[in-house]
Protein backbone atom coordinates (compact mmCIF):
# COMPACT_ATOMS: atom_id res chain seq x y z
CA UNK A 1 0.00 0.00 0.00
CA UNK A 2 1.55 3.38 -1.10
CA UNK A 3 2.20 6.13 1.77
CA UNK A 4 0.75 9.32 1.97
CA UNK A 5 2.18 12.87 2.52
CA UNK A 6 0.48 15.65 2.64
CA UNK A 7 2.16 19.26 1.53
CA UNK A 8 2.13 22.49 2.92
CA UNK A 9 3.76 24.72 1.26
CA UNK A 10 2.38 27.60 2.90
CA UNK A 11 4.11 31.61 2.39
CA UNK A 12 6.97 33.53 1.76
CA UNK A 13 10.35 31.05 0.51
CA UNK A 14 8.18 28.05 1.23
CA UNK A 15 6.75 27.26 -2.17
CA UNK A 16 10.32 27.60 -3.90
CA UNK A 17 12.28 25.74 -1.44
CA UNK A 18 8.95 23.43 -1.27
CA UNK A 19 9.43 22.43 -4.64
CA UNK A 20 12.92 21.48 -4.58
CA UNK A 21 12.34 19.02 -1.82
CA UNK A 22 9.47 17.40 -4.33
CA UNK A 23 11.91 17.05 -7.21
CA UNK A 24 14.21 15.76 -4.98
CA UNK A 25 11.15 13.43 -3.42
CA UNK A 26 10.73 11.99 -7.10
CA UNK A 27 14.19 11.54 -7.35
CA UNK A 28 14.43 9.26 -4.61
CA UNK A 29 11.28 7.55 -5.33
CA UNK A 30 12.82 6.61 -8.71
CA UNK A 31 15.99 5.26 -6.94
CA UNK A 32 14.85 3.76 -4.24
CA UNK A 33 11.70 2.59 -5.77
CA UNK A 34 9.28 4.11 -3.13
CA UNK A 35 5.80 4.27 -3.01
CA UNK A 36 4.71 6.95 -2.06
CA UNK A 37 1.48 9.29 -2.76
CA UNK A 38 1.47 13.07 -2.20
CA UNK A 39 -1.35 15.28 -2.10
CA UNK A 40 -0.67 19.11 -1.63
CA UNK A 41 -2.85 21.71 0.69
CA UNK A 42 -3.29 25.36 1.06
CA UNK A 43 -1.84 26.46 4.84
CA UNK A 44 -1.19 30.30 6.18
CA UNK A 45 -1.61 32.88 4.20
CA UNK A 46 -2.17 31.18 1.39
CA UNK A 47 -5.07 29.57 2.79
CA UNK A 48 -6.29 32.67 4.32
CA UNK A 49 -6.43 34.67 0.66
CA UNK A 50 -8.08 31.36 -0.62
CA UNK A 51 -10.44 29.82 1.88
CA UNK A 52 -10.97 32.94 4.63
CA UNK A 53 -8.59 31.13 7.15
CA UNK A 54 -5.64 29.81 7.67
CA UNK A 55 -6.29 25.79 7.82
CA UNK A 56 -9.42 25.02 6.49
CA UNK A 57 -11.31 21.84 8.03
CA UNK A 58 -10.54 19.95 4.80
CA UNK A 59 -7.09 20.53 4.98
CA UNK A 60 -7.00 19.94 8.55
CA UNK A 61 -8.66 16.28 7.47
CA UNK A 62 -6.16 15.22 5.17
CA UNK A 63 -3.37 16.05 7.48
CA UNK A 64 -5.23 14.00 9.76
CA UNK A 65 -5.43 10.84 6.88
CA UNK A 66 -1.67 11.53 5.99
CA UNK A 67 1.20 9.57 7.39
CA UNK A 68 3.36 12.30 7.36
CA UNK A 69 3.03 16.54 6.25
CA UNK A 70 6.00 18.01 4.62
CA UNK A 71 5.66 21.63 5.84
CA UNK A 72 7.02 25.25 4.40
CA UNK A 73 6.84 28.21 6.03
CA UNK A 74 4.17 30.49 7.12
CA UNK A 75 3.44 34.19 7.45
CA UNK A 76 4.21 37.51 6.05
CA UNK A 77 3.61 41.40 6.30
CA UNK A 78 0.31 41.06 4.17
CA UNK A 79 -1.10 39.82 7.30
CA UNK A 80 0.96 40.87 10.06
CA UNK A 81 -2.70 43.16 10.33
CA UNK A 82 -5.07 40.42 11.24
CA UNK A 83 -5.96 39.71 14.44
CA UNK A 84 -3.84 36.64 16.67
CA UNK A 85 -6.77 34.32 16.37
CA UNK A 86 -6.66 34.77 12.27
CA UNK A 87 -3.26 35.28 11.52
CA UNK A 88 -1.45 32.47 8.83
CA UNK A 89 0.88 31.32 12.60
CA UNK A 90 -2.44 30.05 13.79
CA UNK A 91 -2.53 27.67 11.10
CA UNK A 92 0.64 25.58 12.17
CA UNK A 93 -0.17 26.07 15.60
CA UNK A 94 -3.55 24.41 15.23
CA UNK A 95 -2.23 21.10 12.50
CA UNK A 96 0.92 20.73 15.53
CA UNK A 97 -2.55 21.19 18.25
CA UNK A 98 -4.87 18.90 16.82
CA UNK A 99 -2.94 16.22 15.73
CA UNK A 100 -1.11 15.97 19.00
CA UNK A 101 2.83 16.43 17.97
CA UNK A 102 3.90 17.17 21.06
CA UNK A 103 7.74 16.13 20.55
CA UNK A 104 9.49 18.68 18.14
CA UNK A 105 12.87 17.22 17.39
CA UNK A 106 15.59 20.05 16.07
CA UNK A 107 18.92 19.24 15.54
CA UNK A 108 21.07 21.35 14.99
CA UNK A 109 24.39 19.55 12.94
CA UNK A 110 27.27 21.52 11.52
CA UNK A 111 28.14 20.30 8.33
CA UNK A 112 32.08 20.37 8.33
CA UNK A 113 31.89 22.09 5.06
CA UNK A 114 30.10 25.07 6.70
CA UNK A 115 32.13 25.68 10.07
CA UNK A 116 33.63 28.99 8.93
CA UNK A 117 30.05 30.35 8.45
CA UNK A 118 29.10 30.19 11.47
CA UNK A 119 28.57 33.10 13.84
CA UNK A 120 31.15 31.55 16.10
CA UNK A 121 34.80 30.70 15.80
CA UNK A 122 35.11 27.21 13.67
CA UNK A 123 37.43 25.33 16.39
CA UNK A 124 33.53 26.43 19.06
CA UNK A 125 31.54 24.54 16.65
CA UNK A 126 33.48 21.88 14.74
CA UNK A 127 32.11 18.76 15.09
CA UNK A 128 28.38 20.08 16.42
CA UNK A 129 26.30 17.47 17.42
CA UNK A 130 22.93 18.65 19.57
CA UNK A 131 19.30 17.65 19.47
CA UNK A 132 16.93 19.90 20.89
CA UNK A 133 13.79 18.39 22.23
CA UNK A 134 11.01 20.97 22.66
CA UNK A 135 7.71 20.36 24.07
CA UNK A 136 5.28 21.78 21.43
CA UNK A 137 1.70 21.25 22.27
CA UNK A 138 1.60 22.54 25.62
CA UNK A 139 3.12 25.71 28.25
CA UNK A 140 2.26 29.53 26.89
CA UNK A 141 1.80 28.83 23.61
CA UNK A 142 -1.45 27.05 24.26
CA UNK A 143 -2.40 28.13 27.80
CA UNK A 144 -5.62 29.69 29.00
CA UNK A 145 -6.88 32.27 30.27
CA UNK A 146 -5.35 34.27 27.12
CA UNK A 147 -5.79 37.69 25.70
CA UNK A 148 -6.06 41.83 26.47
CA UNK A 149 -8.56 43.27 28.62
CA UNK A 150 -9.23 46.76 29.69
CA UNK A 151 -8.93 47.34 33.74
CA UNK A 152 -11.09 49.15 35.64
CA UNK A 153 -9.13 52.45 34.95
CA UNK A 154 -9.10 52.34 31.46
CA UNK A 155 -5.48 50.79 30.85
CA UNK A 156 -4.65 47.48 29.13
CA UNK A 157 -3.62 44.41 30.25
CA UNK A 158 -1.97 41.66 28.27
CA UNK A 159 -1.86 38.28 29.78
CA UNK A 160 -0.66 34.20 28.78
CA UNK A 161 -0.62 31.19 31.36
CA UNK A 162 2.41 29.27 31.55
CA UNK A 163 1.28 25.69 32.18
CA UNK A 164 1.89 22.00 32.33
CA UNK A 165 0.33 18.89 33.67
CA UNK A 166 2.74 16.60 34.80
CA UNK A 167 1.41 13.74 32.32
CA UNK A 168 2.77 16.64 29.21
CA UNK A 169 5.98 16.85 31.23
CA UNK A 170 6.34 13.05 31.75
CA UNK A 171 5.81 12.27 27.80
CA UNK A 172 8.45 14.97 26.22
CA UNK A 173 10.68 13.47 29.44
CA UNK A 174 10.52 10.25 27.97
CA UNK A 175 10.94 10.76 24.28
CA UNK A 176 14.24 12.88 25.32
CA UNK A 177 15.58 10.14 27.46
CA UNK A 178 14.74 7.57 24.83
CA UNK A 179 16.90 10.10 22.27
CA UNK A 180 19.19 10.34 24.60
CA UNK A 181 19.88 6.51 24.92
CA UNK A 182 20.38 6.45 20.97
CA UNK A 183 23.20 9.22 21.27
CA UNK A 184 25.84 10.30 23.42
CA UNK A 185 23.95 9.44 26.69
CA UNK A 186 23.39 12.95 28.74
CA UNK A 187 20.35 15.19 28.62
CA UNK A 188 20.05 18.88 29.87
CA UNK A 189 16.73 19.29 31.08
CA UNK A 190 16.47 23.88 30.63
CA UNK A 191 13.62 25.42 32.77
CA UNK A 192 13.95 28.39 34.97
CA UNK A 193 12.58 26.69 38.35
CA UNK A 194 14.24 29.70 39.97
CA UNK A 195 11.10 31.93 39.20
CA UNK A 196 8.21 29.56 37.95
CA UNK A 197 6.32 27.10 39.54
CA UNK A 198 5.26 25.05 36.40
CA UNK A 199 8.84 24.90 35.69
CA UNK A 200 9.75 23.41 39.48
CA UNK A 201 7.27 20.91 38.49
CA UNK A 202 8.86 20.12 35.15
CA UNK A 203 12.14 19.71 37.09
CA UNK A 204 10.79 17.15 39.50
CA UNK A 205 8.66 14.97 36.73
CA UNK A 206 12.10 15.32 34.49
CA UNK A 207 13.99 14.11 37.88
CA UNK A 208 11.04 11.29 38.37
CA UNK A 209 11.49 9.53 34.70
CA UNK A 210 15.04 9.69 35.14
CA UNK A 211 14.76 6.42 37.51
CA UNK A 212 14.02 4.53 34.64
CA UNK A 213 16.94 5.85 32.39
CA UNK A 214 19.68 5.11 34.54
CA UNK A 215 22.13 4.41 31.37
CA UNK A 216 21.51 8.62 31.02
CA UNK A 217 23.47 11.25 32.56
CA UNK A 218 20.95 13.98 33.39
CA UNK A 219 21.77 17.51 33.80
CA UNK A 220 19.48 20.48 34.77
CA UNK A 221 20.07 24.29 33.29
CA UNK A 222 18.53 27.60 33.63
CA UNK A 223 16.99 29.22 30.03
CA UNK A 224 19.04 31.93 30.77
CA UNK A 225 22.12 30.20 31.57
CA UNK A 226 21.87 27.89 28.83
CA UNK A 227 21.48 30.60 26.27
CA UNK A 228 24.90 31.53 27.19
CA UNK A 229 26.18 28.53 27.45
CA UNK A 230 25.18 27.58 23.66
CA UNK A 231 27.13 30.48 22.27
CA UNK A 232 30.13 29.56 25.05
CA UNK A 233 30.51 26.11 24.68
CA UNK A 234 27.57 24.40 22.77
CA UNK A 235 29.68 21.32 22.37
CA UNK A 236 29.00 20.66 25.84
CA UNK A 237 25.24 19.61 25.14
CA UNK A 238 24.11 16.43 23.80
CA UNK A 239 20.24 16.27 23.71
CA UNK A 240 18.55 19.17 25.68
CA UNK A 241 14.82 19.09 26.44
CA UNK A 242 12.62 21.63 27.31
CA UNK A 243 9.23 23.64 27.41
CA UNK A 244 7.47 24.83 24.64
CA UNK A 245 8.85 28.86 24.25
CA UNK A 246 12.16 28.62 26.17
CA UNK A 247 12.61 25.47 23.07
CA UNK A 248 11.34 27.74 20.48
CA UNK A 249 14.14 30.70 21.57
CA UNK A 250 17.17 28.05 22.31
CA UNK A 251 16.52 26.24 18.97
CA UNK A 252 16.80 29.33 16.73
CA UNK A 253 19.59 30.20 18.53
CA UNK A 254 21.62 26.97 18.52
CA UNK A 255 20.70 26.51 14.41
CA UNK A 256 22.70 29.44 14.11
CA UNK A 257 25.60 27.81 15.72
CA UNK A 258 25.79 25.64 12.57
CA UNK A 259 26.20 28.58 9.71
CA UNK A 260 23.07 29.32 8.80
CA UNK A 261 19.34 28.64 9.99
CA UNK A 262 18.78 28.03 6.26
CA UNK A 263 20.20 24.26 7.33
CA UNK A 264 18.21 23.25 9.47
CA UNK A 265 15.13 20.28 9.50
CA UNK A 266 12.77 19.61 12.34
CA UNK A 267 10.24 17.14 13.10
CA UNK A 268 7.24 17.15 15.33
CA UNK A 269 5.74 13.95 16.15
CA UNK A 270 2.72 12.50 17.78
CA UNK A 271 2.02 9.16 20.03
CA UNK A 272 1.73 7.23 16.64
CA UNK A 273 4.95 8.50 14.93
CA UNK A 274 2.37 10.18 12.66
CA UNK A 275 4.83 13.41 11.91
CA UNK A 276 5.25 17.20 10.63
CA UNK A 277 8.68 17.87 8.77
CA UNK A 278 9.51 21.49 8.61
CA UNK A 279 12.74 24.08 8.21
CA UNK A 280 13.03 25.63 11.57
CA UNK A 281 13.18 29.32 9.65
CA UNK A 282 10.58 30.94 8.75
CA UNK A 283 8.98 32.38 5.51
CA UNK A 284 11.67 35.13 4.79
CA UNK A 285 9.35 37.63 2.66
CA UNK A 286 12.00 39.62 1.98
CA UNK A 287 13.50 36.87 -0.29
CA UNK A 288 10.41 35.54 -1.78
CA UNK A 289 10.18 35.13 -5.02
CA UNK A 290 14.07 35.85 -5.55
CA UNK A 291 15.63 32.57 -6.11
CA UNK A 292 17.41 33.02 -2.97
CA UNK A 293 16.23 30.80 -0.78
CA UNK A 294 18.32 27.68 0.54
CA UNK A 295 16.70 24.75 -0.14
CA UNK A 296 18.51 22.51 2.51
CA UNK A 297 16.54 22.59 5.33
CA UNK A 298 13.37 21.73 3.73
CA UNK A 299 15.19 19.09 1.47
CA UNK A 300 16.61 17.79 4.68
CA UNK A 301 13.22 18.03 6.54
CA UNK A 302 12.21 15.71 4.12
CA UNK A 303 15.27 13.34 4.75
CA UNK A 304 13.63 13.40 8.28
CA UNK A 305 10.05 12.43 7.18
CA UNK A 306 11.39 9.58 5.52
CA UNK A 307 12.91 7.66 8.28
CA UNK A 308 10.61 8.83 10.89
CA UNK A 309 7.45 8.79 9.81
CA UNK A 310 7.32 6.54 6.93
CA UNK A 311 10.38 3.80 7.52
CA UNK A 312 8.87 0.97 9.14
CA UNK A 313 9.92 -2.27 9.74
CA UNK A 314 8.42 -3.68 6.84
CA UNK A 315 10.57 -1.54 4.54
CA UNK A 316 14.57 -0.53 4.54
CA UNK A 317 14.02 1.72 0.97
CA UNK A 318 12.94 5.00 3.23
CA UNK A 319 15.44 5.05 5.73
CA UNK A 320 18.14 4.50 2.71
CA UNK A 321 16.48 6.93 0.55
CA UNK A 322 16.88 9.22 4.13
CA UNK A 323 20.48 8.44 4.48
CA UNK A 324 21.40 9.08 0.94
CA UNK A 325 19.52 12.34 0.67
CA UNK A 326 21.22 13.53 3.48
CA UNK A 327 24.65 12.61 1.96
CA UNK A 328 23.37 14.33 -1.77
CA UNK A 329 23.11 17.40 0.63
CA UNK A 330 26.54 17.05 1.93
CA UNK A 331 28.35 16.13 -1.74
CA UNK A 332 26.53 19.77 -3.09
CA UNK A 333 28.40 21.44 -0.01
CA UNK A 334 31.68 19.22 -0.86
CA UNK A 335 31.02 20.62 -4.37
CA UNK A 336 31.00 24.46 -3.28
CA UNK A 337 27.15 24.78 -4.14
CA UNK A 338 26.32 27.98 -1.94
CA UNK A 339 22.98 30.03 -1.35
CA UNK A 340 24.04 33.69 -0.12
CA UNK A 341 23.17 32.83 3.65
CA UNK A 342 26.15 30.40 3.67
CA UNK A 343 28.30 32.11 0.74
CA UNK A 344 31.88 32.14 0.99
CA UNK A 345 34.55 33.90 -1.51
CA UNK A 346 34.93 31.81 -4.30
CA UNK A 347 31.94 29.55 -3.90
CA UNK A 348 29.33 28.37 -6.44
CA UNK A 349 26.83 30.70 -5.75
CA UNK A 350 23.38 29.06 -6.42
CA UNK A 351 19.97 29.91 -6.64
CA UNK A 352 17.39 27.67 -5.14
CA UNK A 353 16.35 26.47 -8.00
CA UNK A 354 20.29 25.34 -8.65
CA UNK A 355 20.77 24.41 -5.20
CA UNK A 356 17.68 21.77 -5.68
CA UNK A 357 18.68 20.66 -9.18
CA UNK A 358 22.46 19.71 -7.62
CA UNK A 359 20.67 17.95 -4.75
CA UNK A 360 18.74 15.68 -7.20
CA UNK A 361 21.66 15.23 -9.69
CA UNK A 362 23.87 14.37 -6.62
CA UNK A 363 21.31 11.77 -5.75
CA UNK A 364 21.15 10.46 -8.82
CA UNK A 365 24.75 10.55 -9.86
CA UNK A 366 26.13 8.65 -6.98
C1 LIG B 1 8.91 27.90 15.12
C2 LIG B 1 8.23 29.21 14.79
C3 LIG B 1 6.78 29.14 15.25
C4 LIG B 1 6.80 28.98 16.75
C5 LIG B 1 5.90 30.33 14.82
C6 LIG B 1 5.93 30.54 13.33
C7 LIG B 1 4.50 30.18 15.31
O1 LIG B 1 8.93 30.27 15.35
O2 LIG B 1 8.43 26.85 14.65
O3 LIG B 1 9.91 27.93 15.83
O4 LIG B 1 6.88 29.96 17.49
O5 LIG B 1 6.71 27.84 17.20
MG1 LIG C 1 10.80 29.69 16.24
Amino acid sequence: MSKQILCLPGDGIGPEIMAQALKVLDAAKQRFGLNIEVSHGLVGGAAIDHDGVPLSDETLDMARNSDAILFGAVGGPKWDHLPMAGRPEKGLLQLRSELDLFANLRPAILFPQLAETSSLKPELVAGLDILIVRELTGGIYFGEPRGVRTLENGEREGFNTYVYRESEIRRIAKVAFEAARKRGRRLCSVDKSNVLEVTGLWREVVIDESASYNDVELSHMYVDNAAMQLVRAPKQFDVMVTGNMFGDILSDCAAMLTGSIGMLPSASLNEKNQGMYEPVHGSAPDIAGENKANPLAQILSLAMLLRYSLADGSSLAEAAAADAIEKAVSDVLDKGYRTGDIAFDGCQLAGTVEMGDAVVECLLNT
